[in-house]
């Protein structure tokens, strides 16, 4: 008997640009970004987000005259390639294999480039069809929702749905690079503008205690979608997302941890019961909620500190619950409560959740009570009719 072990130690270089109209021609990131052999312009793919491309119709033609100015530095085999957006497109694998197959058919190689222009679940899905066609071709990512520019897209992770699971398909995998275009988001739709913002205080209540206070001073002007105050905000998440997965020890999730998916557990059940109605930030909105509330209810965290966080939610324009939350199944147990398997299951291991000691301060637990939980859904549901029965009166009042 023997045994032949070698470490194996890769360094990836992670790097998140900022810039304004990365399209535009003056703007020189993407030719930074997209090195080639010297003499060749490297072959590029883009993969455009459908909504993006109907909200804004100048930005294809614009990328097309984009690579038309800098021939020498990179060569658009087609024009952009468009693809819907949205939570939807990760459901069904054949998107997946439609941009494989423009792969294969532009003969887009290891030295050539895969960008994904749009929302978080384009990226996702975009992200694993590069990372698996030739077993990995180069991929640039310029996200376009405040989600995917201070979370999703930063980080290292694609995927999409399957068996009714969200992200059962999917592998690590380090952008090339990411691109921040702020002037991108100007044409989201105030939902989807706001859903990203949660992100922020997720990071800030685990992380960031100064983070949070600049979000709570920020949040009148958060709400009312002021650039200044949501470039910061993307800004600062961002970075702290990049910040854990250079410095964690744990960029792929080997261990049973995941500080950053703090809220999730609940909200990626939300998100499937509600057959994806409820968008990923909004979900975990309700996801936060329901944990904070869990850790005052189990004496972790204090009252004051709990009714910051959910005051803080609420100011930024989110609810706090929603009706999927009381969805039971045949048996009449609620079906949130299964997203704690799922989620344990997601990385194997120990059940690991991310609670609260103090804002700014998250610790792990390995077990979640059934009593509790359900007395902390009760009470967002009552929260939220007060809320609800406040705004009436108020109506009527004006
Ligand atoms: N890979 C990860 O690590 C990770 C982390 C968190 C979330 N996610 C995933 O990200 C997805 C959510 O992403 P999201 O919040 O960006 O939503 P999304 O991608 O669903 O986009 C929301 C909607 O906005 C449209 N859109 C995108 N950009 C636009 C623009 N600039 N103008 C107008 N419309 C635009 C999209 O077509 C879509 O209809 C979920 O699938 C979630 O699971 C992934
Ligand atoms: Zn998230």
């Amino acid at each position: 008997m023997s045994v032949i072990e070698r470490t194996i130690s890769i360094n990836f270089r992670h790097r998140i640009h900022f810039t304004r109209n990365v399209f535009t021609l003056g703007n020189t990131v993407l030719k930074d970004v997209l090195s080639g052999e010297k003499g060749q312009p490297p072959k590029v793919l883009v993969v455009l987000d459908e909504s993006l491309h109907l909200a804004q119709p100048s930005l294809a033609p614009q990328i097309e005259t984009w690579f038309k100015n800098n021939a020498a530095a990179a060569k658009l085999v087609c024009p952009p390639f468009i693809l819907e957006g949205g939570e939807r497109v990760k459901n069904s694998y054949f998107h997946v294999s439609e941009i494989q197959s423009q792969i294969d058919r532009y003969h887009i190689d290891r030295h050539s480039y895969v960008i994904a222009v749009g929302g978080g679940a384009l990226l996702d899905l975009v992200g694993l069809a590069a990372a698996t066609a030739h077993r990995g071709v180069r991929h640039v990512r310029i996200p376009t929702t405040t989600l995917s520019q201070d979370d999703s897209g930063v980080g290292v992770k694609n995927g999409m749905n399957a068996f009714g699971k969200k992200n059962f398909i999917g592998t690590f995998a380090v952008p090339w690079a990411v691109v921040n275009d702020f002037e991108l988001l100007a044409s989201l739709s105030p939902r989807d503008k706001r859903a990203g913002y949660i992100e922020a205080v997720k990071v800030a209540c685990i992380r960031d205690a100064v983070f949070f206070e600049v979000i709570e001073r920020d949040a009148a002007k958060l709400r009312e979608f002021d650039p200044e105050a949501m470039e910061k905000l993307i800004h600062r998440c961002a970075e702290l997302h990049v910040n854990h997965i250079a410095t964690s020890g744990d960029p792929f999730e080997m261990g049973s941890a995941r500080p950053l998916d703090f809220g999730h557990w609940a909200a990626h059940k939300l998100e499937q019961i509600s057959e994806y109605r409820i968008r990923h930030g909004e979900a975990v909105a309700v996801g936060i909620a329901l944990d904070v509330i869990y850790s005052r209810r189990m004496g972790f965290l204090d009252g004051p500190s709990t009714e910051r966080v959910l005051k803080l939610i609420e100011d930024l324009g989110f609810e706090i619950f929603a009706n999927e939350l009381l969805h039971v199944d045949s048996e009449g147990a609620l079906m949130v409560l299964k997203g704690l398997e799922e989620f344990r299951e997601h990385l194997g291991g120990r059940l690991t959740i991310t609670l609260l000691n103090a804002i700014g301060r998250g610790f792990e637990v390995h077990e979640m009570h059934t009593s509790p939980l359900v007395a902390a859904i009760h009470e967002l549901e009552e929260r939220s009719q007060r809320r609800m029965q406040a705004r009436v009166v108020s109506m009527f009042h004006r």
